[in-house]
């Protein structure tokens, strides 16, 4: 049975009724994902249509070898199982990369998911719950009653784990309903506001025992779909070690964009919760250092010798233009109360997205087919040509040409907005 085939659920878990045709607009948003099995386990806000990803493999033709430098949660390797298709894919974030390992178990055996839940059900029946355990932010996104439920999850989940499929499901489990039991509300993206309260929040044991009998119900399906299994390894886009030389002959991914999002700070609830950090100060080490430079977090003040980024042998298609980007940021900066680093982030970011370029000409094929999820940016108001500017980097690693499809217009709706440039968002196509 396909993985895209739809069925109700429970009442908490509902698989939405989604649209199976595939518009432009929506193929680069996660929202069509939460009406499909196992890709609607984790919202994944920074992720795209898996059913887009399908139409993609399928318009190819002869044999297809699939990779995505960027995986997030695994959508294109999921997509990739789903049509029967070797997949291979690279992810950074060690939580997302966790994230999306315990997606691909979606194949093992059901039975022992359900016997290792049984093993932490009783489990949870012998554990004293201890909230004194957690950082202040965990206190300010839950009351005592849903966090003491939570606490006793969470430490029956560490008395139970073993390095099993199964036991990464049950972690999965316990760190998808985190947002779902919390009061706090949720900005655009996943940053956490514990001063803005949801009103009914799903009961913390209720969603837990609930979600595990979608995982269930979706692992069911798992046993019938055939085919390579997707391989995913915790590596760096920037260099692509691990992945096999001159393999791939199809690339759909999405890189960060440009545009301030922290991809450190959007799990610091699932992280502080689960005790792997103590606070946004632990992020840098435990998270940040090793992706993409694409917020201003990651370049505080003097990290990063400006000069000398910019005169990298990679920038050479664009460095007139970056240099004059990168000198009206550092002059626009004086003047704002912030002072943001984006002067340093813009040039770390292309110089990073270049070596990734020169990665992926040697994992790929000659021709391969590649196609970048991107949008542009404007920080401080500054435009940033992402997109020519990353196909012309692109031609210098070695490829033959580029064109962009645009799916949406980003940053049109000027209220509350910080600049009133226009962005789009699409698809950067790059051959050869
Ligand atoms: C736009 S998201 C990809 C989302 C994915 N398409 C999905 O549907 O889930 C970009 C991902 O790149 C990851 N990333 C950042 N720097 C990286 C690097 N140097 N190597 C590999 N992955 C990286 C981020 O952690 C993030 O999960």
């Amino acid at each position: 049975m396909p993985m895209a085939a739809r069925q109700t659920q429970t009442l908490l878990f509902p698989l939405a009724d989604a649209d199976t045709s595939i518009s432009l607009a929506t193929s680069s948003t996660f929202v069509p994902n939460m009406g499909l099995p196992v890709h609607r386990w984790f919202r994944y806000s920074a992720g795209f249509s898996a059913d887009w990803v399908e139409s993609v493999i399928n318009s190819m033709s002869g044999p297809v070898k699939l990779f995505d430098p960027f995986a997030g949660s695994a959508t294109t390797l999921l997509a990739a199982e789903s049509v029967g298709v070797e997949g291979w894919g690279l992810e950074a974030h060690p939580f997302v990369y966790r994230v999306a390992r315990a997606k691909l178990s979606w194949r093992s055996d059901p039975q022992d998911y359900l016997r290792k839940l049984e093993q932490l059900n009783r489990a949870a029946n012998r554990i004293a719950p201890d909230l004194s355990v957690y950082p202040s932010l965990i206190r300010r996104c839950y009351g005592d009653e849903a966090l003491t439920q939570l606490d006793v999850l969470r430490q029956a989940y560490e008395a139970v784990r073993d390095e099993s499929p199964a036991s990464e499901l049950l972690w999965l489990t316990l760190v998808a309903i985190l947002r779902r039991v919390s009061t706090a509300g949720t900005a655009q993206w996943q940053y956490i506001l514990p001063k803005k309260q949801k009103r009914a929040p799903a009961d913390a044991t209720v969603a837990f025992q609930e979600f595990a009998r979608v995982i269930h119900c979706d692992m069911q399906r798992g046993q019938a779909v055939t085919g390579p299994r997707a391989h995913l390894l915790l590596g760096d886009a920037r260099t692509c070690n691990g992945i096999p030389q001159h393999s791939a002959n199809l690339v759909i991914t999405s890189p960060p964009y440009p545009n301030n999002y922290d991809y450190a700070d959007a799990t610091r609830l699932e992280m502080s919760f689960m005790r792997e950090i103590s606070g946004w100060g632990d992020l840098q080490e435990a998270v940040r250092k090793y992706l993409v430079c694409s917020c201003s977090q990651h370049v505080p003040e003097n990290s990063v010798d400006l000069s000398a980024v910019l005169q990298t042998p990679e920038l050479s298609p664009i460095r007139d233009e970056i240099k004059d980007v990168c000198e009206q940021l550092a002059e626009v900066r004086e003047s704002k109360g912030g002072r943001k680093t984006y002067h340093l982030m813009i040039a770390r970011y292309f110089r990073d997205l270049a070596q990734t370029w020169k990665a992926l000409r040697s994992v790929c094929t000659s021709p391969s087919r590649i196609c970048f999820v991107i949008g542009d940016s404007a920080p401080y108001g500054v435009y940033v040509p992402v997109i020519p500017w990353l196909g012309r980097l692109a031609i210098s690693a070695g490829f033959k040409s580029f064109s962009f499809e645009k799916t949406r217009d980003r940053n049109v709706k000027w209220k509350n907005r910080k600049h009133r440039v226009p962005l789009q968002e699409g698809h950067l196509w790059i051959e050869g």
